[in-house]
């Protein structure tokens, strides 16, 4: 099988596995970085001595099911472990796969929703993330590309690349309105709880909606490959956690501990991210302001990145190939599938945002 080409994850890799890396990455979606020892000097420190390096249970240790629920204020019986929130997707998908079956996704959307479904077998229908002014989540598209072979619907809030969001009232009408199809909502959350606006709750407990997330995005550990599922349905969890048994066996007892600890600290972690991403925020604001109509955006309301265009349509490539040349890393908006947009994660880079910014403001 051949997958589609990946062409987000080839530009990150390229840059930022470098020698010497990239100086500014505004392409990167996770938060501001933590090493092992920033990460376990949290909360006054952590001792990884008597961990087992055995197998963990496939569904993870009841610590790190508690910490999860914690966040999404649910039940820990409902949390399922996964290596990232890419198992995730992938025991989903697999378990959603039949002949002749569809997935309803974003579109602009995160790569791997299109590729996953593909290697389960799945056709995808996309919907557009678009409301009279710009980007939005709205239900309406999403219902009107359903069809009576749609499986899963897919919503992703806080969304990569746009930074929209869809609010709990408006997912759970989608959810009871998909619940009379039979057809399950699965939502993304690896954005969750970054807002800018008001506090969202999870959609975690929603009735038809399953929850995936993970600690890479908003917890800002992508090295931890930590990810999970929220599904309340008992016989749907126990085929989710044999897939696993299937899938990866279990997660690292090592990772689960560290990813406990990082749950337990989560207000520090979040804070952290809080304040990085409100500070570069105003500042990328201030850009898109005094870019003289060059770029065009729709401001994001939550989540680590934003989709702004070139508003005279031109391929945005050749910008960003300059601007790595200068140091300055942001993602090409052909890796979504849409070239006059720019992917700009600001959340990440902690240090030297501004200057960043200012070689951008003197390419434009
Ligand atoms: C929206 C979204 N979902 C899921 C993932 C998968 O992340 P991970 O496997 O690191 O948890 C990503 C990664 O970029 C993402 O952007």
């Amino acid at each position: 099988m051949d997958l589609p080409h990946f062409a987000l994850d080839e530009w990150l890799s390229a840059h930022n596995f470098a020698t010497p890396p990239i100086e500014f990455d505004l392409a990167s979606s996770t938060g501001p970085g933590f090493s092992v020892t920033e990460l376990a000097q949290l909360g006054g420190g952590l001792d990884l001595g008597d961990v087992a390096l055995g197998y963990a249970p496939p569904q993870g240790s009841a610590a790190v099911r508690t910490a999860v629920a914690a966040l999404h204020d649910t039940d820990p019986d409902w949390v399922v472990m996964t290596t990232g929130a890419s198992e995730a997707l992938a025991i989903i998908l697999c378990l959603a796969s039949e002949p002749s079956a569809n997935i309803v996704i974003p579109d602009p959307a995160y790569p791997a929703y299109a590729g996953m479904a593909q290697a389960s077998g799945l056709a995808t229908r996309a919907y557009a993330v678009k409301g009279a002014d710009g980007f939005a989540l709205d239900p309406e598209p999403i219902l009107a590309a359903v069809t009576d072979a749609t499986r899963l619907v897919l919503l992703n809030t806080p969304h990569n690349p746009t930074g929209v969001v869809m609010p709990r009232p408006a997912i759970a009408a989608l959810a009871a309105a998909l619940a009379e199809r039979s057809i399950p909502l699965l939502v993304d959350e690896v954005y969750h709880p970054l807002y800018f606006g008001a506090h969202q709750p999870s959609a975690a407990g929603i009735p038809n909606v399953v929850v995936m997330s993970d600690l890479s995005k908003a917890m800002s550990l992508p090295g931890l490959r930590t990810g999970w599922i929220i599904e309340a349905d008992p016989e749907r969890r126990r085929a989710m956690i044999n897939a696993r048994s299937h899938f990866t066996i279990s997660g690292s007892p090592l990772l689960e501990r560290l990813a406990t600890h990082a749950l337990l600290q989560r207000d520090s972690i979040l804070g952290r991210l809080q304040q990085v991403a409100g500070k570069n925020l105003a500042l990328l604001s201030a850009l898109i302001d005094q870019s003289g109509g060059r770029l065009s955006w729709t401001a994001p309301h939550g989540g680590t990145t934003c989709f702004p265009w070139f508003s005279d349509g031109r391929d945005s490539r050749p910008f960003c190939e300059a601007l790595a040349r200068a140091g300055v890393l942001v993602a090409p908006g052909d890796c979504f599938g849409h070239p006059q947009h720019v992917r700009i994660g600001f959340a990440h880079q902690e240090a030297g945002f501004a200057t960043a910014l200012e070689r951008m403001a003197a390419l434009l």
